[in-house]
């Protein structure tokens, strides 16, 4: 089992998105029980996959009162994706964490689920604090998406720095561009000065998923977005398979 995070500092970046479509390429793609754990207040990816579901406010509880989190958890309707979703409980986060003496929270919920899931994928909310310090002890690997532009890039940097100087041995922190334009000459140098950072383009298909209620992957498998996602995917579970 491999926790993935989706972290970035910097909000609005695309870690929701990235995080659900990132979810359903490892269910339906490669077959793997899946867990997505909504960690953000705003509960964006848990309104994208499971609507209908009645709103609690318990998300706080599975953190700081030793609710199973088994008892929160609910199927998407996608085969082998399951969802620990948000509610507005989790809004003080942050806070929670601060004044909780368990440094390793986060860790130790998700060694227990990988008794049921392959992986479990984080959607964290952005900041960098002590949500972040949680996820950054229990995430095997970290991926942060960034806009190709130049605070974002400073955002990313300064994790980056965060983590040389505060976790050593801690996990790999990949970035990738997200909502690239290639008509944009900025957007286009950003991508020719890192040819190996993973792309995935700017597309109002995938805008769409809070309507359409679902992964682009779902009712768009051929859009480029989709495609460099399922390409993500792949190129994440080989890098896993390397450590
Ligand atoms: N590749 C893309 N193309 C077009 N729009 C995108 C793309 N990725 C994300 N978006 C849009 O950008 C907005 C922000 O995305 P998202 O909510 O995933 O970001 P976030 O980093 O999770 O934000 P927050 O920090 O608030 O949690 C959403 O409206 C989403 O639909
Ligand atoms: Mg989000």
């Amino acid at each position: 089992m491999a926790t993935i995070a989706i972290y970035s500092m910097k909000g609005g970046v695309g870690k929701t998105t990235l995080a659900v479509n990132l979810a359903w390429a490892a269910a339906v793609r490669s077959k793997r029980r899946i867990l997505l754990w909504d960690l953000d207040g705003q509960a964006a990816a848990s309104f994208i996959l499971a609507h209908d579901r009645p709103a609690h406010d318990e998300a706080r509880a599975v953190i700081e009162k030793d609710v199973a989190p088994e008892k929160l958890i609910v199927e998407t309707g996608v085969p082998l994706l399951d969802l620990l979703p948000a509610d507005a409980s989790l809004r003080t986060l942050d806070t929670l964490f601060d004044g909780i003496d368990r440094k390793k929270r986060i860790r130790k919920l998700t060694e227990h689920l990988g008794q049921r899931y392959d992986h479990v994928i984080l959607d964290c909310p952005p900041g960098l604090g002590p949500t972040s310090e949680q996820v950054i002890r229990g995430a095997a690997i970290i991926l942060s998406p960034m806009i190709p532009s130049a605070l974002s890039r400073r955002a990313f940097d300064e994790v980056r720095q965060h983590l040389l100087r505060h976790h050593k041995g801690g996990p790999p922190l990949i970035p990738l561009f997200n909502m690239v334009d290639r008509r944009r000459a900025a957007h286009r140098a950003a991508v020719e000065e890192n040819p190996d950072f993973p792309a995935i383009p700017m597309a109002s298909a995938v805008e769409q998923m809070a309507t359409r209620r679902g992964a682009i992957g779902a009712y768009l498998p051929k859009s480029p977005a989709a495609v460099a996602t399922d390409a993500l995917w792949i190129a994440i579970e080989k890098r896993l398979a390397e450590r």
